[in-house]
């Protein structure tokens, strides 16, 4: 049925975690830890709430309230405002195919330490290893078509059978999981100086460019910028409250990010290693810790299911974008849809996956091909496609103001802040990153 009549929720609380399920995700594990490591702790978590709160939960009501409205695809939401705009949403689209071909070799590099601590074929040196692992011309390629597989399933399945299926297991294990890690975490002696560093802030490591790292991390981790929302958002039934649902995503992918940082300063200050030690903290810095502590290997494998899950679940709505944007515009099936799908994110992917060992020298602007892929989604469409929507919606489209911050004084400040505020911060922010 789901190949012919547009799908829903089964209920609110499936969207609620699914969206979630979206928003959680390598962003809050990995990276949030180290960005907030890397400037400074408590200023950036402090100058990261604010402007989620005040700035990208905007830009995310207005991604749900599109789908909400429209019921359509992120290509057709844009064309009903104006026909003009469609190249608008084919540009969400490319964003949404280009992540999956850099997130997902990561999610591949999981699967691999998920395994190697599972048959306790644990390497005493992981700097070696991780080296040794991404040199290899087929291995990172296999792992990331690997991830790429596990994730295809589940938008190929539908919505009700696929999506919802996967989060309600995933997201459940996912929470649990991370609070046995903290507790862990919170029970080693560095504990007391690793949530010092966390929570006091230290306000002379302010800067500019810690706010507009915490503003790129906040539309990243909150999924905005590439339609993602807007997919999720149009599967809602008329009744639920947009702004609601927004705040209620926004407190629980915070409150992760945050446990993901009281489960991983711990560790970092009792073994000694720097908090900014980068996106090699996962990979090289903290599996090397786990091979010393208190039930090691059984954390180790906590901590990497976690992970995987919360790529996961976020990598299911990357594809479930596209995917969509697919069944209505070129008017096919969900599964030959996911299969295309497939078939183009794994070829993009082989570049990036190579580019840690074989393509390591193959530069573009002196960036590998993965840290291209990064810089251009994170730091230019993920902020342009933003901007954008700002400005369609905040000056020529009040129905869908209306449908995302209801009314009353608040709503009066969001639209305010949307109409006035956004585009300066988003193209601000969009400059500077170039
Ligand atoms: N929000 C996800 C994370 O934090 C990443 C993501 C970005 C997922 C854009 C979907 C769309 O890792």
């Amino acid at each position: 049925m789901e190949d012919t009549k547009r799908p829903s929720w089964s209920s609110y609380i499936s969207f609620i975690i699914a969206a979630i399920g979206s928003a959680v995700g390598l962003g809050n594990i990995w990276r949030f830890p180290y960005v907030t490591g890397k400037y400074g702790g408590a200023v950036f978590l402090l100058t990261y709430l604010l402007i989620i709160i005040f700035i990208c939960a905007i830009p995310l009501c207005l991604e749900l309230a599109l789908g909400k409205f429209f019921k359509k695809d992120t290509i057709t939401c844009y064309e009903k405002i104006s026909p003009k705009l469609k190249w608008f949403g084919q540009l969400n689209l490319i964003t949404a195919i280009l992540i999956p071909a850099f997130y997902f070799v990561v999610g591949g590099w999981i699967i691999n330490y998920i395994w190697i601590f599972l048959t306790n074929n644990i390497p005493s040196d992981f700097s070696v290893y991780f080296s040794e692992l991404n040199s290899s011309p087929y291995q990172p390629i296999i792992l990331t078509f690997l991830f790429l597989f596990i994730v295809a399933i589940f938008p190929y399945r539908g919505v009700n059978k696929g999506i919802e299926k996967a989060n309600n297991f995933m997201m459940p294990t996912l929470a649990v999981a991370l609070i046995l890690l903290a507790i862990v975490a919170i029970s080693l002696p560095g504990a007391k100086e690793g949530l010092e560093f966390m929570f006091k802030p230290d306000f002379s490591k302010f800067s500019e460019e810690l706010i507009l790292t915490a503003l790129g991390q906040a539309l990243f981790t909150l999924s905005i910028g590439m339609g993602a929302m807007v997919t999720y958002g149009s599967y809602l039934n008329k009744d639920v409250n947009i702004k609601k649902s927004a705040y209620t995503l926004i407190f629980f992918d915070t409150l992760v990010s945050i446990l993901a940082g009281v489960m991983i300063f711990p560790v970092v200050f009792t073994y000694g290693i720097e908090p900014t030690a980068g996106a090699s903290l996962a990979f090289i810095s903290l599996p090397q810790i786990f091979l010393n502590m208190p039930f090691s290997i059984p954390c180790a494998i906590l901590f990497f299911l976690l992970l995987f899950f919360a790529a996961a679940t976020s990598g299911i709505s990357l594809m479930e974008t596209s995917t969509a944007c697919f069944i209505d515009n070129f008017k096919i099936s969900r599964k030959k849809a996911v299969v295309i799908l497939t078939l183009i994110i794994g070829i993009l992917s082989i570049p990036s996956a190579l580019s840690f060992g074989a393509l390591e020298n193959f530069k573009i602007f002196g960036k590998t091909i993965f840290d291209s892929l990064d810089f251009v989604t994170s730091t230019i469409l993920l902020p342009f496609n933003t901007l954008i929507i700002c400005i369609i919606c905040g000056w020529f489209a009040s129905e869908i103001t209306k449908e995302a911050f209801g009314e009353g004084k608040f709503a009066g400040l969001l639209k305010f802040l949307l109409r006035y505020i956004l585009p300066l911060v988003f193209a601000y922010a969009l400059i500077v990153g170039l």
